[in-house]
């Protein structure tokens, strides 16, 4: 039986959870009149730490472990991963470059920066500076990146092709200027095709944490039925 159904129940408690905390996080700023979405006061309990309130899973089942593992070359996709790790109590993963990109590598106007190169070349495999230890204890993994010419960075085909997240459910998001996800969850699925790929998701750079919670709620990982 793969590994998303098993931890369906636990998943659909993670995820009335995170429901929990866009509202309450919500209610908070209607109250205080405040247009911040993030702010250091009045945090959403994370879905972690409220699982066993909202769930009472058997004693025998484990929590489901959650990943939150993210590219991120100027810091659109890092706000959205933090808000993840926020809502879902997941871990997160910076993927980091072993040389860092500079801003003149980043210069997609300039034909030969470094970023268009490596994206113009279907073999470029950028350097990681690491993996995170042992993928495949993860029963969940939200996978994030820019957009790059419609596609994900070639580092994250180094990562997968780095990590072994076996049958792990994983679920893209990206960051663009205006792309959708389009075919570039696609393309990394190729990389990593033991595992469960849900749908992806794409975010302005600026999401709000109540937009990433109401995302995870929508998700409807609650309603996969290995019967139907
Ligand atoms: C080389 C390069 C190519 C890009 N290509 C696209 C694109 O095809 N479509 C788009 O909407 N934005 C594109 N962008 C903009 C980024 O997707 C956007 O700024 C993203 O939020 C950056 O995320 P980050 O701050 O996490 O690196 C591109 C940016 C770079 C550097």
């Amino acid at each position: 039986m793969k590994r998303i159904y098993r931890i369906i129940p636990m998943l659909t408690a993670l995820l009335l959870a995170a429901a929990l905390a866009a509202c309450g996080d919500s209610q908070t700023q209607s109250s205080s009149g405040q247009t911040s979405a993030f702010r250091e006061e009045a945090e959403p309990e994370s879905v972690a730490s409220s699982l066993p309130q909202a769930a009472q899973p058997d004693e025998q089942e484990k929590t489901p472990r959650v990943l939150v593992a993210y590219f991120s070359a100027t810091g659109n996709t890092r706000n959205v991963a933090q808000q993840l790790e926020a809502v879902l109590g997941a871990e997160l993963y910076e993927i980091l470059p072993q040389e860092p990109y500079t801003e003149a590598d980043l210069d997609y106007n300039s034909e030969d920066c470094r970023a268009n190169q490596e994206q113009n070349d279907p073999d470029a495999r950028p350097a990681i500076s690491g993996t995170p230890e042992d993928p495949g204890q993860y029963d969940l993994a939200f996978l994030g990146y820019p957009i790059w010419w419609g596609q994900a960075p070639k580092i994250l085909y180094t990562f997968l092709e780095s990590c072994d997240f076996g049958d792990a459910a994983i679920v893209p998001f990206c960051t663009s200027g205006s792309s959708s996800i389009g075919s570039s969850a696609e393309a990394l699925q190729e990389l990593a095709p033991d595992a469960d790929w849900l749908p992806g998701q794409r975010f302005g750079g600026d999401a709000s944490r109540e937009e990433v919670a109401a995302w995870v709620e929508s998700l409807g990982l609650d309603k996969l039925n290995p019967a139907g």
